[in-house]
């Protein structure tokens, strides 16, 4: 199973990802391919460490969308590396419809909150605001409604008296790098 990462930034979920394969824990599946639309993001930088493409593919006029050329560049990009599974790891624009048929039911996103609580920005955040005793993160296949797509798995993790916004955050961050190889690996041996 080919997977294609795309993401916006650090880039620590694709690493746990890639560090998972270089481990030989990825079961069938094998990162092919690395995709930004930030040209100096880090995760482009894992791509030289682990040996796997990463490039930077061109988003466009728009900041939290591709606009319709760049759907159709980010869709012949992946299609060439003949992905059978995209994961959006910390890729901060919303797909549309072209890229969604394209890969109708095999885009997964990761996500930090114990959706549907917390869908859209600064989850972590809200969670803690809110009061919640319990936080975490989930994986879900993507379709058109943002954070709404069925839930694949989810790993919680409690927030207790003493945890800082900066605490919760790392326990999350923990959880998910955890929780996405995991997912990957289970979704491969279906495959
Ligand atoms: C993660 O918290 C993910 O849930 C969210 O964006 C963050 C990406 O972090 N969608 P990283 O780039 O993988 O370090």
């Amino acid at each position: 199973m080919k997977i294609v990462i795309i993401g916006s930034g650090t880039g620590s979920n694709a690493e746990a990802i890639l560090e998972c394969w270089k481990q030989g824990n990825l079961g069938k599946a094998v990162p092919v391919a690395i995709f930004s639309d930030k040209p100096e993001a880090r995760i482009l930088t894992l791509g030289a460490k682990y040996g796997v493409k990463a490039a930077y593919v061109d988003p466009g006029r728009f900041k939290t969308k591709l606009d319709d050329e760049a759907e159709a560049r980010y869709v012949d990009a992946i299609r060439a590396e003949g992905a059978d599974l995209v994961v959006l790891a910390g890729f901060m624009r919303v797909l549309h419809e072209t890229f969604l048929n394209a890969f109708e039911g095999r885009i997964i996103n990761l996500h930090p909150s114990l959706l549907p609580a917390f869908p859209g920005l600064h989850s972590i955040e809200q969670a803690f605001n809110y009061g919640a005793k319990y936080s975490g993160c989930t994986v879900h296949w993507v379709t058109a409604g943002l954070d709404m797509g069925p839930i694949i798995d989810q790993s919680a993790v409690r927030i207790e008296a003493n945890d800082t916004l900066d605490t919760l955050e790392s326990k999350v961050h923990a959880a998910e790098h955890s929780l996405l190889p995991a997912v990957i690996a289970k979704l491969a041996e279906r495959s």
